[in-house]
């Protein structure tokens, strides 16, 4: 059975952890499919796919084609899409507009923006027509341009997320991930907080949890300290790549078994 926004703030409220994943493609999505309440088809398949410098270079088709990918192939995870850098941000009429877009042509449940203050506005223009929106404060990617660093440590920052996460929950944003911040902030963000915090890098005391799926499986390169990697893809799949490059090489690949006669 499909997993919905009110199935989402029932585990809420129950305190009942809320699994978090991304997908990009087919494949993954539909193994995850099997373990998520929410798959998000993030902006980082710009770097994590594409070798991109920074999930900013990502535009509105790309996102749209591996959404289509990740909603077709999912049948019970509430999808979310990433709203790419320079579609929202502007003005509440372009967010409305691109939000539209995005949804009506992918087939997922909501979008996720970057930002608190700034784009409240534009926000709550978004949930007033309709649009579910998940926000996403501490770390932003999208304004960092690939250098990633931990946010929150200065005063001037903390004082910044709280009064974000007070602007997002006043636009009607379903949710809120919370990236690479420090452990005093989060337990700060947490206390006061009126919907589900999905942390990534953000202490285990967060309403739910997100990693990148190509992270935790060990296949991109990323590293942080936040990320724990449950497989090493890179080197099954090299070890996979070296038999089949010395089967070839050998004349021992394909067998007879594999011919069609
Ligand atoms: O783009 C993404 O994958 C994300 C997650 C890291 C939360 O925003």
């Amino acid at each position: 059975m499909k997993i919905t926004k009110k199935k989402i703030y029932e585990k809420y409220k129950k305190r009942q952890p809320i699994v978090c994943l991304t997908s990009y493609t087919e494949p993954i999505a539909k193994i995850a499919d099997k373990f998520a309440d929410i798959i998000l088809v993030g902006d980082s398949v710009g770097p994590v796919l594409y070798g991109y410098n920074s999930t900013k270079e990502v535009n509105m088709q790309l996102m749209i084609n591996h959404a289509v990918a990740v909603s077709k192939s999912v049948k019970k995870s509430f999808v979310v899409i990433d709203m790419p850098f320079g579609t929202y941000e502007k003005s509440k009429s372009k967010a409305l507009k691109n939000a539209k877009i995005i949804l009506s042509n992918s087939g997922a449940d909501a979008v996720k923006l970057e930002g608190g203050e700034k784009i409240s506005e534009n926000v709550k223009y978004l949930t007033s027509n309709n649009i579910t929106v998940i926000g996403h404060l501490g770390m932003q990617p999208q304004s960092l341009d690939g250098n990633y660093k931990v946010f929150g440590r200065s005063r001037e920052e903390k004082k910044q997320i709280i009064k974000d996460l007070k602007y997002l929950e006043d636009s009607g944003v379903m949710a809120i991930v919370l990236e690479c911040t420090i452990k005093s902030l989060v337990k700060e963000v947490l206390r006061i907080a009126k919907v589900p915090i999905i942390g990534i890098g953000a202490t285990v005391e967060c309403d739910g949890q997100i990693l990148v799926a190509e992270d935790l499986l060990g296949l991109s390169e990323f590293k942080s300290k936040f990320l724990k990697k449950y497989s090493n893809l890179r080197k099954i799949v090299s070890n996979s790549f070296f038999k089949f490059s010395e089967d070839v090489k050998n004349r021992k690949y394909p067998k007879r078994k594999h011919y069609y006669e």
